[in-house]
C-alpha cells in the first residue's frame, strides 16, 4: 500500500520534466523521420578517409543504377564541372546513344520506395540538357512486375531549372523504386532529384513522416533536445553539426557524413527541427558544438583560440535565427522560409559529453559569456559528460550553467539501484538535465527499471529539472545503435517500445507536486497444495536500501531465506536494518554470494502459505 501526504507538498514538478532526445542515429532522419522516398539525391554521397560506411555509402552513384532498353546504351557519371550551386557541387551526367529510347536512371531509395494505392507523390528535379537532347522526360514507379504509376515533363531547357509533376500511386508497395527515362539521345544533367508523399505530418513541403511525428505527439514531449548527440560536435571539426549549413534552399544545403556511418543531407535541418518542435509542443533545446569535437579522434582536433569566434557566433547567431526579428540578419532568412514569427528559443545547449580537456576548459567558458552578454535570457544547458561520474559538472556548476546534461546507458539493474541518486544532491548547484539514458534493453524488465529510476527523479524534481530516453528512433535493419531505441520502425510500420509506453505512462501524467508518500508492500503467495515444496523465487525491483522492515511469515515449518543487496560480500542485516521477522517458519540469512542480482528474495520453501511484507523507509 502507498500511504500518500496530500498535504505535504515536496517539490514541484517542473512542465519540462519528460522531453526527447533526437538524434540522426539508426537513419532517424534521411530514411526516417524526413519524408524524402530518393536516396542520395544530390549524388553528394562520396569517401571519407578513416571512415567506414556500414551500408557501404561512399560512393556518389550509391542507390542509383542506368536502365538500358534492350540493343540501347547510355553512360552515368557523376560530375562537378558546372553544379547547381557551389554548396551541391556534384551533379549527374547521363550520356545517351541514340537508338537507346526509354534509357534512364533510376534509384532504390532505401532498400525500396514505398508508396500507397491512391496516394499522391511529388516528385521534382533540377536538370539541364544539351542541344541535341530535347525529350520528353517520363518519370515512373517501378516494380518488377511493370509501372505503378507514371508523370511526364517536356522541354527542359539548357541551363539549370527546376522541374516537377505529381504522381499517383496504382499499387502499395515497398519495393517501388523511381525511374527517370528518356526519349532520343543526347546529353541530360540533373540534381536534387527527389519524390515525396503529398501526405506528410501536417501537410507540410519538404515535410516529415507523418507515422513518425505522431509517435512523438503521443508523448507529449515537453522538450526536444537535437540534433544530437555525437553529432553535434561530430568526429573532427569539419564533421561537426553546423546548423548554418542546414538552413534556407534545400538545393543549397551543404551535405555531410555522418559519423554513424551514412550521410546526410540536411533536408531535415534546424528550420525544420524548430518546425517540428512547434507541431509536437516541445521547447527546442538545440546541442551546439563549442569548438572542440568529438573526441574519437585525435584529441587536437579543437578550433584554434583565434577561429573560435565562428563557433562562438554559430551559438549566438542562432538565437537571432529563431527568436530575432524579421530585419534581423538571421531573423530575415527564418522569415524568408516562411515562418516570420519567432521560434521562441529559451534554450541552447553547449557541448556533448565532452571530455575534461584543458582544450575544452578554455573554449566552453568563451561561449557562456558570449551568450549572458547577447542573450541573457537564454537558459545555457552544459554537459555533465558521458557515465554515472559525471565528470564535467562540477565545471558546468563553476561556469554557472543553468543545466547541466548528464548520459548514462547502463544496466537495468544499475537503475534499480539509482533510484536515490539525487536525493543528496546539493540543491544550491547547478541543476540536472538527465539528457540521454536507457537501460540497454527494450524488455518489460528494462522498462520498468527505467520508470523505478524515475520515480526517484520525480521525488528529486528540484534538481532534475528535465529528462530524455536516447536513442529515441530506429530504422529496421540500418542500426548502429541496437542495444535499446525507443522507438523501432520500417518503412511501414512503427513499433512502440516497453520503454516507450513508461516514457508515455510518466509524462502524460505528470503532477504537478511530488506529495511525501510511505510505501507499504505486501506480496501474499498462496502455494497449492498442503504442504507445497518447490522455489519461489520473490523478487522485488527495487533498491533495497529504501526498505527498514520485512517480515516473512510462512504457514509451514521450513523456509529458507536469502536476500542480496547486489554487493559483493554484504550482509542482509546490513539492507533491511535487521527488522527481517519469520513468523511460523524458519527463516536462515544466509551471507550474501557474489550474486549481482537487485532481488531481495529468492527463496526454497516448504510451505503451504508464504506471506512477504515490507515497509519502504522513503
Ligand atoms: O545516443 C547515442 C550516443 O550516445 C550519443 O550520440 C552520445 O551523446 C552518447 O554517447
Amino acid at each position: 500500500s502507498v500511504r500518500v501526504h496530500v498535504d505535504q507538498p515536496t517539490v514541484a514538478l517542473p512542465d519540462t520534466l519528460y522531453g526527447l532526445f533526437y538524434e540522426d542515429i539508426n537513419y532517424a532522419a534521411d530514411g526516417g523521420l524526413y519524408a524524402e522516398l530518393v536516396q542520395n539525391r544530390s549524388f553528394e554521397y562520396f569517401p571519407v578517409e578513416g571512415w567506414s560506411s556500414r551500408r557501404g555509402q561512399m560512393q556518389p552513384m550509391y542507390a542509383w543504377e542506368t536502365i538500358e532498353p534492350a540493343g540501347g546504351h547510355c553512360v552515368a557519371t557523376v560530375e562537378d564541372a558546372t553544379p547547381l550551386n557551389s554548396r551541391n557541387p556534384h551533379y549527374l551526367r547521363l550520356q545517351i546513344e541514340k537508338g537507346s529510347d526509354g534509357a534512364g536512371i533510376a534509384n532504390s531509395g532505401f532498400d525500396g520506395i514505398r508508396v500507397v494505392e491512391g496516394d499522391v507523390y511529388d516528385f521534382s528535379f533540377y536538370a539541364k540538357r544539351n542541344v541535341n537532347a530535347d525529350s520528353p522526360v517520363r518519370i515512373t514507379l517501378k516494380t518488377e512486375d511493370g509501372d505503378i504509376g507514371s508523370g511526364r515533363i517536356d522541354g527542359l531547357s539548357e541551363s539549370w531549372a527546376k522541374y516537377d509533376v505529381s504522381i499517383t500511386a496504382k499499387e502499395t508497395t515497398s519495393n517501388a523504386s523511381l525511374a527517370i527515362t528518356f526519349v532520343g539521345a543526347g546529353v541530360i544533367e540533373m540534381d536534387m532529384i527527389s519524390l515525396f508523399p503529398r501526405k506528410t505530418f501536417n501537410g507540410r513541403k519538404n515535410g516529415l513522416r507523418a507515422d513518425l511525428v505522431q509517435a512523438l505527439v503521443d508523448l507529449k514531449p515537453a522538450v526536444f533536445r537535437f540534433p544530437g548527440g555525437c553529432i553535434a560536435h561530430g568526429q573532427g571539426l569539419d564533421n561537426a553539426y553546423r546548423w548554418k549549413d542546414t538552413i534556407g534552399d534545400v538545393a543549397e544545403r551543404k551535405p555531410n557524413w555522418n559519423l554513424w556511418g551514412y550521410h546526410q543531407t540536411y533536408g531535415l535541418g534546424y528550420f525544420e527541427y524548430f518546425l517540428l518542435c512547434e507541431d509536437i509542443g516541445a521547447e527546442p533545446l538545440p546541442i551546439l558544438a563549442v569548438g572542440v569535437s568529438c573526441g574519437f579522434r585525435d584529441p587536437r582536433e579543437n578550433a584554434g583560440m583565434d577561429d573560435l569566434q565562428e563557433w562562438i557566433d554559430d551559438a549566438v547567431d542562432l538565437v537571432e535565427f529563431a527568436n530575432g526579428p524579421v530585419d534581423s540578419r538571421w531573423g530575415k532568412i527564418r522569415a524568408e522560409m516562411g515562418h516570420p514569427e519567432p521560434f521562441n528559443l529559451k534554450y541552447v545547449g553547449l557541448g556533448n559529453e565532452d571530455h575534461h580537456t584543458p582544450q575544452f576548459e578554455e573554449r566552453f567558458p568563451h561561449f557562456v559569456r558570449a551568450l549572458r552578454q547577447q542573450a541573457p535570457e537564454i537558459k545555457i544547458v552544459g554537459t555533465s559528460g558521458l557515465g554515472p561520474e559525471i565528470p564535467i559538472y562540477e565545471f558546468m556548476n563553476t561556469h554557472g550553467c543553468d543545466l547541466s546534461d548528464e548520459h548514462y546507458y547502463e544496466s537495468p539493474e544499475w537503475f534499480l539501484s539509482q533510484t536515490h541518486r539525487f536525493d543528496d544532491f546539493d540543491r544550491n548547484k547547478t541543476k540536472v538535465f538527465v539528457g540521454e539514458y536507457a537501460s540497454k534493453g527494450n524488455r518489460l524488465f528494462n522498462a520498468v527499471a527505467e520508470a523505478a529510476y524515475l520515480t526517484g527523479i520525480e521525488r528529486n524534481a528540484d534538481i532534475v529539472q528535465m529528462t530524455a530516453y536516447a536513442p529515441l528512433f530506429a530504422r529496421y535493419g540500418f542500426t548502429q545503435w541496437t542495444a535499446a531505441d525507443l522507438i523501432w520502425f520500417d518503412e511501414k510500420t512503427v513499433v512502440r517500445t516497453p520503454n516507450y509506453y513508461v516514457q508515455q505512462l510518466f509524462s502524460l501524467n505528470k503532477g504537478d507536486q511530488y506529495l511525501a508518500n510511505e510505501t507499504q508492500f505486501r506480496l501474499d503467495l498462496s502455494l497449492e497444495g498442503t504442504p507445497a515444496r518447490g522455489r519461489v523465487g520473490v523478487g522485488t525491483w527495487a533498491s533495497q536500501a529504501i526498505f527498514d522492515d520485512v517480515k516473512v511469515i510462512a504457514g509451514s515449518e521450513t523456509l529458507f531465506g536469502e536476500a542480496f543487496d547486489g554487493t559483493e560480500g554484504s550482509e542482509v542485516a546490513s539492507v533491511i536494518n535487521g527488522s527481517f521477522d519469520v513468523v511460523g517458519g524458519v527463516c536462515r540469512q544466509n551471507d550474501v554470494s557474489a550474486t549481482p542480482a537487485m532481488r531481495l528474495f529468492d527463496r526454497s520453501v516448504e510451505a503451504d502459505e508464504l506471506i512477504i511484507s515490507m515497509r519502504a523507509k522513503k
